[in-house]
């Protein structure tokens, strides 16, 4: 049985980059060498199938969390890469609220595969009420802007009143000339940034062939960031 790290990639707001990182970020450790499992956590818009060219599944991540079925019973290998595995999502429930039981159980079953990493892409809000006990750090996804970086303090504030451990990934850098610049922001806001990601056309390339960025193109610059992101946790 292993103890693996398990992260929850977050954000106050929705379409800041998320499923783009959680994606990303799991196809860079997992090129690294380490055992990955991508779940899909976001049971109001769960897509990670759509990024990546698959079929929602039939039994996914809700399934297996709310009727405490075994994890193989969901979880598939990416076929590019034999030590990446999926928990893929549907939007089938909508409240999302697992008790501690079968928070544990979940726990458990992703625990027999031995994973190094666990990275679940989750809804935008507020909410924890998803994995809490077996999370070992979030990472807010945000953009370098004013109303967007205001909501992710307020979710990091949230986060430190709960003592879940999270840093900010700032995403889309370089989009606009409005945006805010990354020294005004550490100072202003006193997050932790862990990365800096550059808005690049790969991600819309990516979308379009329903792959990550990081195997169709390691050297553009938004995957060497996520690289570099993803090397600091190994
Ligand atoms: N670094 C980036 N460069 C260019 N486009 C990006 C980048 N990050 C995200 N996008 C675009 O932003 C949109 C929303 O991304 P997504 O990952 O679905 O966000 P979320 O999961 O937070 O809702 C997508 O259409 C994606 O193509
Ligand atoms: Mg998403």
């Amino acid at each position: 049985m292993s103890n693996p790290y398990v992260i929850r990639i977050s954000s106050k707001k929705g379409g800041v980059g998320k499923t783009t990182v959680a994606v990303n970020l799991s196809t860079a450790l997992a090129v690294l060498g380490k055992r990955v499992l991508l779940v899909d956590g976001d049971p109001t818009n769960a897509n990670i199938s759509d990024f990546l060219g698959l079929e929602d599944p039939k039994i996914g991540f809700a399934d297996i969390l709310f009727n405490e079925l075994d994890a193989e019973s969901g979880i598939v290998n990416y076929k590019e890469l034999g030590n990446m595995d999926l928990l893929l999502g549907s939007d089938r429930i909508g409240i999302y609220a697992p008790t501690k039981e079968q928070i544990i159980h979940f726990g458990y079953q992703a625990g027999k595969f031995n994973y190094d990493y666990i990275i679940v892409d989750t809804a935008p809000g507020f909410f924890l009420h998803d994995l809490v006990p077996i999370y070992k750090e979030s990472l807010i996804v945000s953009i370098p802007q004013g109303p967007t970086m205001d909501s992710n303090k307020k979710l990091s504030d949230l986060y430190n009143q709960d003592i879940l451990r999270n840093h900010v990934v700032l995403n889309r850098v370089g989009s606009s000339a409005y945006e805010l610049n990354v020294d005004t922001i550490k100072q202003d806001y006193g997050l932790d940034i862990a990365a800096v990601l550059p808005e690049d056309p790969i991600i819309p390339q990516s979308i379009a062939k329903r792959e990550p960025a990081y195997l169709l193109d390691r050297t553009s610059k938004f995957c060497v960031a996520i690289e570099n992101l993803a090397r600091a946790y190994t």
